[in-house]
């Protein structure tokens, strides 16, 4: 391991866990994650809980609630307490205009997420963050797992070099890359924005790479040959270097919580020929700082 890398994985690594009054909070792994008890997402949360939760978000960035029976309600209420709702774009032809259904059947060729992403980066103004609810999974032991990867970390593990290099660059996110393979309704206007390459979380000013595989599709300063070089040594690195990564291990009634703006995702289609089936989310964020 090159010094960088050590030092800031020991930067991470040694942040004091906050205590909490109204909750309990355990640890995905150090840098990544973490599973939230004591919480019942049906009842109307207190302010101080609620603050809580802020805090494990802003720390953890990844929250995981077991066991929860909540209805739609319920789960546009929680979300709402964190920002604006965020209308599923296109719109989904039936049912409530905020809920994402996230449904895989034997007859799925691919499914939804299938990729490290963030969602909605090629909007000028992306999600703060996403809720999953999941209430059908595979048999157990039988995958649908979600994988969630830090992006502070996954900067602040470049070398010094690299990092002054991404500071000064910009990358153009496409909606257009992200749709291959799936046609949009006709009067679905395809989103592509371009977005500081090097950007700064809202809450903390801590610095993130943003760039994603699923969106990200050119750096403007460069030459074509020389962009995806760059992009593709940092898809490669955001999805080969384990020690940004955490794993859900979803079981039913679980909903997680990931901030959009400093982890991306990945939805594991290794379950065929099992269903599984939940509905998202999502929260609205401001443009991207950086
Ligand atoms: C997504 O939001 O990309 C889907 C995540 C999942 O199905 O685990």
């Amino acid at each position: 391991m090159e010094s960088y890398e050590r030092e800031a994985l020991e930067a991470i690594t040694t942040r004091p866990v906050h205590n909490y009054r109204t909750l309990t909070l355990e640890r995905i792994t150090p840098v990544l994650g973490a599973e939230i008890s004591g919480v019942d997402l049906s009842e109307n949360l207190s302010a101080e809980q609620l603050e809580e939760i802020r805090t494990a978000f802003r720390d953890h960035h990844v929250l995981v609630f077991r066991d929860q029976t909540i209805s739609i309600e319920d789960h546009k209420r929680f979300a709402s307490a964190f920002g604006e709702l965020r209308p599923v774009n296109p719109a989904p032809p039936e049912g409530d205009p905020y809920i994402l259904e996230i449904r895989t059947t034997s007859a799925a060729a691919n499914v939804a997420g299938n990729g490290w992403h963030a969602d909605g980066t090629a909007d000028a103004e992306p999600s703060l963050g996403s809720m999953l609810y999941i209430t059908e999974i595979p048999e157990p032991g039988c995958g649908g797992d979600t994988l969630f990867a830090n992006m502070h970390l996954a900067y602040d593990m470049l070398s010094p070099t690299m990092r002054a290099l991404l500071d000064q660059l910009t990358a153009v996110h496409d909606g257009a890359k992200a749709l291959a393979g799936y046609t949009p309704p006709a009067d679905y206007v395809i989103p592509k924005t371009e977005q500081p390459l090097v950007a700064r979380h809202p809450e903390t000013d801590r610095k993130l790479l943003y760039v994603n595989k699923a969106y990200t599709s050119r750096v403007p300063q460069l030459a074509a040959r020389e962009s995806e070089a760059l992009l593709d040594m940092l898809f490669d690195t955001i999805a080969c270097t384990p020690v940004l990564h955490c794993r859900v291990r979803w079981t039913p009634g679980t909903l997680v919580f990931w901030d959009n703006r400093c982890v991306q995702h990945h939805a594991t289609y290794d379950y065929y020929p099992f269903a599984r089936y939940g509905q998202r989310v999502a929260i609205n964020g401001g443009a991207v700082k950086g």
